[in-house]
């Protein structure tokens, strides 16, 4: 199925940004919220990411201009009667996704795809509220949406093949990069980044490493940025809410670490509250040495060692669980991680990063910080498998991929 139009439901942080990337594909998109105010500061913000493609001479003010007046402001439901996709954008919490899906299935014609941008909710849960779960899918756009190539394709339970097939499609049709990911909790890119973030609060609350040395060290391996960056430009409410879903699905594995609460308590999110790991607009840094303190005075485990490798091989041994429970493919793990995450381009992915060195080295690794950190390092299954059968990666000519010599 052709989109045509589609209709975006929640103006906020990422549904005005979702709204302005549909129009700048050049296609009709209604867009909505609760009140005129809150449309109009969507619509606001559009104007500012299109403000911004013109001064940087990307784009005429006229075109400009054209792209803007397809965004169709509306405060009504019924707007939606003509849409061929409806996107809701609308807060994390199933009751009130329900609600809506609820609001609009019988305005948009019986055909209309049901898309959630949820970072986290069980897109089969949420169709079930429905009358017509096949419809239903996950679209999971990330932040911010206008530059963030990525798109999770997520189908639920229920959810017609040909639907997440149009999906794909259409997130090509917006000039992104679109990956199939098959419904686990916090999806793929989510599942792999949160035991990274928080193997890094583990370290700063034992005392292995400061913030900016935890920081500097992941850029020096080549992200875009450090953990504690990102979760302050994340939001860690927001992160905090992805981790008590993988815990509740994963186990202790995703336990998080104990820093993370007493910055919560203390409503540290990060950029949007002022300050977060780093001082933003609350300059006081005293504050920061505080909670940290505090974490270290309480934590379990104190003077343990820092290596990039403790940060980066929690998301690899999660990668290659994804892998093997047929979560996506090899080649999808690399490239969601490439486009959703900025991992390093030369390392061509995090299994390419696997492969490169070497699986066997990978094992040992993860045996020695499970033998030092406990078990969340416990290696994924299929791990020891490959390296029994000799997949070592590259050396090998084998791994995850298959190397020429
Ligand atoms: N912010 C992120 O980094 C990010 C990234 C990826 C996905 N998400 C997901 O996107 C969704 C939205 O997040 P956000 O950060 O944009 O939230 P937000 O709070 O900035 O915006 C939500 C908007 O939905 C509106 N809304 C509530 N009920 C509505 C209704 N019945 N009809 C129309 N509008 C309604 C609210 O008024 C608000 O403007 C969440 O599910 C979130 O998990 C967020």
């Amino acid at each position: 199925m052709y989109i045509y139009k589609a209709g975006v439901i929640g103006a906020g942080a990422m549904g005005a940004e979702i709204a302005q990337v549909i129009s700048y594909a050049g296609l009709p998109v209604v867009l909505k919220d609760v009140n005129q105010e809150l449309v109009d500061k969507g619509i606001a913000k559009i104007r500012a990411i299109y403000d911004g493609r013109v001064k940087k001479g990307k784009m005429s003010p006229e075109d400009a201009e054209k792209k803007i007046a397809l965004v169709i402001p509306s405060t009504d439901n019924n707007s939606f009667k003509d849409v061929d996709i409806v996107i809701e954008a609308v807060p994390e919490k199933m009751a009130i996704k329900q609600k809506v899906f609820q609001e609009v299935q019988d305005i948009v014609p019986e055909t209309a795809i049901l898309a959630t941008n949820t970072s986290a909710l069980s897109i089969s849960e949420l169709g079930s509220a429905t009358k017509r779960p096949g419809r239903v899918v996950g679209m999971h756009f990330f932040y911010p949406a206008h530059v963030m190539k990525l798109i999770e394709v997520i189908p639920g339970l229920a959810t017609e093949e040909e639907v997440a097939a149009d999906v794909m499609t259409f997130s090509e049709t917006l000039r992104k990069i679109p990956v199939k990911v098959n419904e686990c909790a916090g999806f793929l890119v989510n599942r792999l980044l949160m035991p990274y973030l928080n193997e890094a609060a583990f370290c700063l609350q034992e005392g292995a490493a400061t913030v900016e040395e935890i920081d500097q060290a992941a850029v020096a391996f080549g992200l875009p940025m450090g953990p504690f960056t990102l979760v302050d430009n994340l939001g860690l409410d927001i992160c905090y809410d992805v981790v008590q879903v993988l815990l509740n699905s994963y186990g202790s594995r995703m336990k998080p670490a104990e820093l993370w609460m007493h910055f919560y308590e203390a409503k540290r999110f990060g950029r949007k509250t002022g300050g977060g790991f780093y001082p933003y607009e609350d300059t006081d840094t005293s504050k920061i040495k505080a909670l940290i303190s505090k974490a270290q005075a309480t934590s379990p485990k104190k003077n343990t060692k820092f290596s990039i490798e403790r940060l980066i091989y929690p998301m690899v041994n999660e990668a290659i669980m994804c892998v093997e429970e047929h979560v996506s493919t090899a080649a999808d793990v690399d490239l969601a991680m490439l486009a959703g995450v900025g991992f390093p381009q030369e390392k061509e992915g995090i299994l390419h990063y696997a492969d490169a060195t070497g699986l066997d080295k990978v094992l040992a690794e993860l045996m020695a910080l499970h033998e030092t950190h406990g078990d969340r390092f416990w290696p994924a299954t299929s791990l020891r498998r490959y390296v029994a059968a000799k997949f070592l990666g590259k050396k090998a000519s084998r791994g995850f991929f298959e190397y020429s010599t």
